[in-house]
């Protein structure tokens, strides 16, 4: 008990010199990430809701969509390299694989390292414990895209909480829930056995991770 009392108050007092640091230079995101990845547009249309993975080291994202969340009569199950910018699109059930280029690297689970810092605010309650979160507020351009986001990631941990995205096409709301820094199985990065050998079907530059995502 007096271990993690004494975690919790080292932990409080590292969040609190972030939180006074003058430093606003975009942060770096945890290695590994997973838990529940939920996007609407914002007219308030529920497009997806899904478990990803993401190792931000290597680049390597998985987005599986929850079947009984889907109303769809196929469910989205992605595996994106994007250092080698190859989409993998899976389908489990009649073991049939998808591959396509995917030029384009940006997407919510990264801030971008040339993101501007706006504001720092406590969402909910600073004074009442558990009762509310430090966020920053972040946002840019994505020119190539013609499109702007902002982005909300936790001041402490660099975790993303949310991620919205304009474009002249579309509007996108990503929510990030139940967000931890591990990864339960490894696999989930490498692309089943019956993607092999399957052509690569090239894509325009500009496709991107947002095409995924249609109202
Ligand atoms: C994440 O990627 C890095 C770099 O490729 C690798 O060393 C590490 O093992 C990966 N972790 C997982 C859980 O896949
Ligand atoms: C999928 O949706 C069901 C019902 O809404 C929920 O109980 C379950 O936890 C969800 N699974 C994931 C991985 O989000
Ligand atoms: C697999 O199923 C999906 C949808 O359920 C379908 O679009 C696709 O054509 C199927 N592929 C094969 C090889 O049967
Ligand atoms: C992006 O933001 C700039 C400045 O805020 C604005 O002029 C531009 O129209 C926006 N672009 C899109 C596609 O919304």
């Amino acid at each position: 008990m007096r271990a993690i009392e004494l975690f919790c108050v080292v932990f409080w007092c590292l969040c609190a010199s972030a939180w006074a640091s003058t430093n606003r230079e975009p942060c770096q995101s945890p290695s590994m990430t997973s838990g529940t990845l939920s996007v609407s547009s914002t007219g308030g249309h529920d497009i997806a809701e899904g478990h990803f993975n993401y190792n931000s080291t290597a680049k390597k994202l998985r987005f599986v969509e929850n079947e009984s969340h889907s109303h769809k009569s196929s469910h989205m199950d992605v595996l994106i390299h994007f250092e080698e910018g190859v989409l993998y699109e899976i389908d489990s059930k009649n073991e049939s694989c998808k591959k396509q280029t995917l030029k384009y690297h940006r997407h919510p689970m990264d801030l971008p390292s040339d993101a501007h810092y706006e504001s720092e605010a406590y969402l909910g309650s600073p004074s009442k414990s558990e009762q509310g979160l430090r966020v920053r507020t972040w946002n840019g351009k994505l020119p190539d895209l013609h499109a702007n986001y902002t982005m909300l990631t936790t001041s402490c941990g660099c975790l993303t909480v949310s991620y919205c995205y304009h474009s002249e096409k579309t509007d996108l709301y990503f929510s990030f829930m139940n967000v931890e820094t591990e990864v339960d199985d490894v696999h989930v990065f490498a692309p089943p056995a019956y993607c092999d050998g399957v052509a690569l079907e090239d894509t325009p530059d500009d496709h991107s991770f947002f095409d995924l995502f249609h109202d």
